[in-house]
C-alpha cells in the first residue's frame, strides 16, 4: 500500500507497487495491469499521479500500452545463458533485440592501477576505455566500461561509431583478435548515481555488477570490463553438472 504522509512522492510508490507486483508474479508477464482509473481509486490520487508512474514503468521497458486495450507487462528479463562468450550484440541480435549503445566516453588513456592489475599491465600502458550505456530495442539495460590495451588494435577510437558498431566485431575483423574465453565475476549492489542516471534507474532498483576479463587465443588478458547490468531486465543461467 502507499503512504500519502511519506516523503517519497506517491507517483514512485505506485511505481514500486507495480514493480513488486509484477517481481512476485500477482501482475504475470503479457498480463493487463489495472487501469489508470481504478489505480487513482484504490490508492486515492489523481489520474496524472499514476499516469506518470505507468509512463515512466512504460519507459523503462516493463509495461507497453495497446491503444484502446489498456497496459500490459512486458516479456520476460533478458535472459542470458552462461555458456558461451558472447558479445552484447550477438546477443541482442540472437534475442530478436536491436541493439545500439549511447557511448559516453571513448578515449586512449595510460591504464589505471585496478586495469594494469587486472590486465597485467606495466603501469603507463596506454588503453582504450570505452563507456557505453547499452541498449535493447532502444531501453537502457546496461553501463559498461571496457579498458582495451591500445597496442592491439591502435586508432579504432577515431575510426568506429561505437553507438552502432560492435567492439568484438572491430576487435577480431579489423585487428584479427581470436576472443577465447573470459572470467566473470557477478555481485548484486545499488547503483551508483551516474548508473541511476544512464539507466534511467529508481534508487531501489537493483544492479547486478559484473567484472570481466577477457583473453585472447594465445591467453593474454585483453580486455578488463565493469558492467552494471539492470537487476529488474535480466537473468543469468548457468548449467552445473554434479561432480565436474
Ligand atoms: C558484453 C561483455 C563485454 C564486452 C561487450 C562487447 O557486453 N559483457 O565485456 O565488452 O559484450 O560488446 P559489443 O561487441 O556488442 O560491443
Amino acid at each position: 500500500m502507499i503512504a500519502h504522509d511519506s516523503h517519497v512522492p506517491l507517483y514512485i510508490q505506485i511505481k514500486d507497487y507495480i514493480r513488486l507486483n509484477i517481481q512476485a508474479g500477482v501482475f504475470p508477464e503479457n498480463s493487463r495491469i489495472p487501469s489508470e482509473r481504478q489505480l487513482a481509486e484504490q490508492f486515492q490520487v489523481s489520474r496524472l499521479t499514476v499516469s506518470k508512474a505507468i509512463n515512466e514503468l512504460i519507459q523503462e521497458g516493463l509495461l507497453h500500452s495497446h491503444v484502446g486495450k489498456g497496459t500490459f507487462v512486458s516479456s520476460t528479463k533478458i535472459e542470458q545463458e552462461l555458456r558461451t562468450l558472447t558479445s552484447f550484440t550477438e546477443e541482442m541480435i540472437r534475442r530478436g533485440q536491436r541493439p545500439s549503445s549511447r557511448v559516453l566516453y571513448a578515449a586512449v588513456e595510460p591504464a589505471s592501477s585496478e586495469v594494469t592489475k587486472a590486465l597485467l599491465l606495466p603501469s603507463g600502458t596506454k588503453i582504450i576505455v570505452l563507456r557505453r550505456v547499452r541498449l535493447a530495442d532502444n531501453q537502457p539495460v546496461a553501463l559498461e566500461t571496457s579498458a582495451i590495451v591500445a597496442a592491439i588494435c591502435p586508432g579504432i577510437v577515431d575510426k568506429h561509431d561505437f553507438s552502432q558498431e560492435s567492439l568484438y566485431q572491430v576487435l577480431r575483423e579489423e585487428c584479427g583478435i581470436r576472443i577465447a574465453y573470459a572470467r566473470q565475476t557477478f555481485e548484486s549492489r545499488q547503483a551508483t548515481p551516474e548508473e541511476q542516471e544512464a539507466l534511467h534507474l529508481d534508487p531501489h532498483t537493483p544492479i547486478l555488477g559484473i567484472t570481466r576479463v577477457t583473453y585472447n587465443a594465445q591467453e593474454q588478458p585483453i580486455e578488463y570490463v565493469r558492467s552494471a547490468y539492470r537487476g529488474d531486465r535480466y537473468k543469468f543461467n548457468a548449467i552445473l553438472r554434479y561432480g565436474e
